[in-house]
């Protein structure tokens, strides 16, 4: 279904804490998880053709999606990848900080994927400081055209999205994520607001829960590392 629909393979990638936040209730963006976690998204990102986050992750400091140094650049030499992933943020309002970092670090193409409500003006703006800013539907992404886009424009297909919750959740509604990869931390933030793997509007009832299947994991020290690959709905 994936290959007849032409999209990128989609992996999530996310460290979670053992109550299942990705951060903090006043959503700090903070490394929380070991080393070993740190390496190993940098190992899955030297796997893919782009890497994907949502607008409140690509705005936020410290935040630049590159390919994570020399190492990782040879790695993907290597694989035939570019030395540099494309870098995508999804953003319906393209209200990004101008100085966030991932504007000012040296790495990939920047695609920014909008929508027909974000102003013209802030597109203009944002123009000078991505290689492309492109609108692919009306009040939101949608991310099916998006997919599409980006495999057939940019040859993209394998890509890692690393959140938040709010794209995790739409990209998983739509159907279009394969891998989950979750880094369980020893650690507990506690807090109905704080963020999850999977925000956004969630499904109303568990017959429309989306179906995964546990395909590898490993303990490392404190961390068990998961990978689920998507279920079929019976
Ligand atoms: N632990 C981890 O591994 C990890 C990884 C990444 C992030 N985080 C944490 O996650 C938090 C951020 O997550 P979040 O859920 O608040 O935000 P997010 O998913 O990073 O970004 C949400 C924004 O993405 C845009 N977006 C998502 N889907 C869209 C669609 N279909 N169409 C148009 N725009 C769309 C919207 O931007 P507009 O408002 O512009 O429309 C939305 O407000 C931070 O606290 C960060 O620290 C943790």
């Amino acid at each position: 279904m994936r290959r007849a629909s032409r999209r990128p393979y989609v992996l999530v990638n996310m460290a979670m804490t053992a109550d299942g936040k990705i951060a903090t209730v006043n959503h700090a963006v903070e490394s929380f998880s070991s080393k070993r976690d740190q390496t190993n998204l940098l190992r899955l990102r030297a796997t893919a053709d782009a890497v994907m986050c949502g607008a409140a992750t690509g705005s936020a400091l410290g935040v630049t999606l590159d390919s994570g140094g020399p190492q990782y650049r040879r790695m993907r030499l290597r694989r035939g990848l570019a030395e540099s992933p494309l870098r995508v943020i999804v953003s319906g309002h393209l209200r990004l900080r101008q100085d966030a970092d991932i504007f000012r670090s040296p790495g990939g193409p920047l695609l920014i994927l909008t929508c027909n409500r974000a102003p013209e003006r802030r597109m203009k703006a944002l123009k000078k400081l991505a290689t492309c800013v492109v609108r692919l539907g009306e009040d939101r992404v949608d991310l099916h055209a998006a997919m599409r886009w980006l495999h057939t424009q940019w040859n993209v297909r394998r890509m890692v999205c690393e959140g938040g919750g709010e794209l995790n959740d739409a990209m998983i509604r739509a159907g279009l994520v394969d891998e989950l990869h979750l880094t369980v931390c020893p650690v507990l933030f506690g807090g109905r607001d704080s963020p999850t793997i999977a925000d956004g509007c969630g499904v109303p009832a568990l017959s429309l829960a989306s179906p995964w299947q546990l395909h590898r994991w490993r303990r490392i020290g404190d961390e068990f590392f998961l990978v689920f690959r998507a279920g079929t709905r019976p």
